[in-house]
């Protein structure tokens, strides 16, 4: 079995509607992917799956060597980094930049865990500094640019040292310089 996803003839159908066709994909350690389609194709439908928030119709789903439907999902999802918009519009607007990212580690166990504040706030101070984001901690999410916003979210998903990071439309709202500066950043070793 593959180290990280394995579907094996996955669909999704929503009523009448075919959103995913026996979709088989393999990515093993290391991979780096890219998923291309136009609107509507089915790749957010298909990132779902893969970050273990959807299940699939018919077929199977293995996600780092667990199998969707046979897994506790709770436990799943935090070895899996997120970031989509769908996930951006649940930030509140209040929230200061350095919050949006230190939550996510709270967010995993679902508690405040009290040992860990300072060494999740320095987690999250080093991941937004990695990303440019270090003179801008205090500023509220509403507030920053689509760009900054992007970047924000991609530290996020960072934050609990994901074995598998998805980036649900990453370039979407970036102008080209910064489309070609986050290509550049994900390809860094350590990223991504
Ligand atoms: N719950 C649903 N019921 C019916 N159709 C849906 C549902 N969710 C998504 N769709 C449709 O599935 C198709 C694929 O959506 P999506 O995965 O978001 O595509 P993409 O991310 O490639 O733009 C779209 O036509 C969308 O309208
Ligand atoms: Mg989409």
């Amino acid at each position: 079995m593959s180290d990280v996803l394995e579907l094996d003839s996955v669909s999704v159908v929503r009523g009448k509607k075919t959103l995913l066709d026996k979709v088989d994909w393999q990515v093993n350690e290391g991979e780096r992917w890219v998923i291309l389609g136009p609107n509507g194709a089915g790749k957010t439908t298909l990132l779902q799956i893969a970050a273990a928030r959807l299940h699939p119709s018919s077929g199977k789903a293995g996600i780092l060597d667990e199998t969707l439907g046979r897994t506790d999902v709770f436990e799943l999802r935090p070895r899996i980094g997120l970031s989509s918009a769908a996930l951006a519009t649940q930030i509140p607007e209040h929230e200061n930049v350095l919050n949006v990212v230190v939550t996510a580690a709270y967010g995993v166990t679902g508690r405040w865990r009290e040992g860990y504040e300072r060494d999740d706030e320095r987690r999250a101070f080093r991941l937004l500094n990695d990303w440019g984001m270090g003179p801008l901690l205090n500023r509220t999410f509403a507030t920053l640019s689509e760009g900054e916003r992007k970047r924000v979210q991609i530290a996020r998903a960072l934050m609990t040292d994901p074995e598998l990071l998805l980036l649900d439309e990453p370039g979407a709202g970036l102008d080209l310089g910064g489309r070609e500066e986050l290509v550049h950043k994900l390809g860094e070793p350590g990223q991504g």
